[in-house]
């Protein structure tokens, strides 16, 4: 599935009015294959954008490329190689949202293109304007083999999927030789903890190696919400299954400006523990 979005109206901070509000899901961790992860984030996302824009849309900014709720900038990090060495790419973006990171390299003067899931994350894209927006499944990229110079995600696709290498070798298909493909997730140590900001958040609840989904469904059963855990050792052989070799792999850390809570990540717990794992990582 994929499809180019056209200007729609995307009516601001409202709820789009063909999906009705769901009842108050069950929080439970059990398997989801691909096909329900998938659906599950579409309709999550498309219901949730307008929330996730109104809450996070200031901090990301309209055109700036921030890695996580650490704040860390790519004009500062340089995870995609040089500033000026972008000019001219073309550049994938996965997951992208509402696209500030692609309106940041276009910035930059590189030929961005936004993909994502979910069509009211693309519309927030189109209101803001100035780049290419692509619907489609990070599953299934429409897109011919070596379409990009380097692909790119700040937590967009690879946490919700339930086959992150699927993922990975269909990057891997539309980069370029020696193309570099950098994203963000919650960092895997996280899955030890609450998912919650203050000090109850602080101890080891879970198994850190129980790779069991989170999943909230509803009265049916049927998933409306999913999040995949990958050990960090995981994520390794992941990347690497998908044909990639790990150039680097980044934990920020909670700088001293940023006071702003973002779900279960706050300067509290960001002191002590990583929260993002951001992986670098560059096709043969
Ligand atoms: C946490 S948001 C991140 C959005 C953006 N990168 C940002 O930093 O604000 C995750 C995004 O991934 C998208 N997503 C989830 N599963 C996806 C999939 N299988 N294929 C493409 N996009 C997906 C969601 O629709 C959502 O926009």
């Amino acid at each position: 599935m994929s499809q180019e979005i056209h200007p729609a109206e995307p009516s601001e901070h409202s709820r789009p009015s063909e999906l009705p509000e769901l009842s108050e899901p069950e929080v439970t961790r059990r398997s989801a294959d691909v096909a329900e992860s998938s659906r599950a984030s579409r309709g999550w996302w498309d219901r949730n954008a307008d929330e996730y824009q109104n809450e996070h849309g200031t901090f990301l900014g309209d055109d700036r490329f921030v890695w996580g709720p650490e704040g860390l900038d790519e004009t500062e990090a340089g995870l995609l190689g040089p500033l000026d060495d972008l000019a001219g790419l073309d550049i994938l973006e996965i997951g992208a949202g509402a696209a500030q990171c692609s309106r940041w390299l276009a910035a930059q003067g590189a030929r961005p293109v936004a993909l994502d899931l979910s069509h009211r994350q693309l519309q927030h894209g189109l209101r803001i304007g100035g780049v290419p927006l692509v619907q489609a499944d990070a599953g299934v990229l429409p897109f011919r083999d070596g379409s990009f110079d380097l692909a790119c995600s700040a937590y967009g696709a690879v946490p919700f999927v339930a086959d992150p290498v699927q993922v990975f070798r269909e990057v891997h298909r539309v980069l370029r030789p020696g193309g570099r493909w950098v994203f963000s997730v919650t960092h895997p140590v996280r899955w030890a903890f609450p998912d919650e900001p203050g000090p109850e958040g602080l101890s080891v609840a879970a198994s850190y190696f129980d790779r069991t989904p989170y999943v909230e469904q509803d009265e049916n059963g049927d998933a409306v919400y999913v999040e995949h855990h990958r050990t960090l050792g995981d994520r390794v052989r992941d990347v690497v299954a998908g044909g990639f070799r790990l150039v680097d792999l980044v934990e920020p850390e909670w700088p001293e400006w940023n006071s702003q809570e973002w779900g279960g990540w706050s300067p509290l717990r960001g002191n002590l523990i990583p929260g993002t794992a951001i992986f670098v990582c560059e096709r043969d």
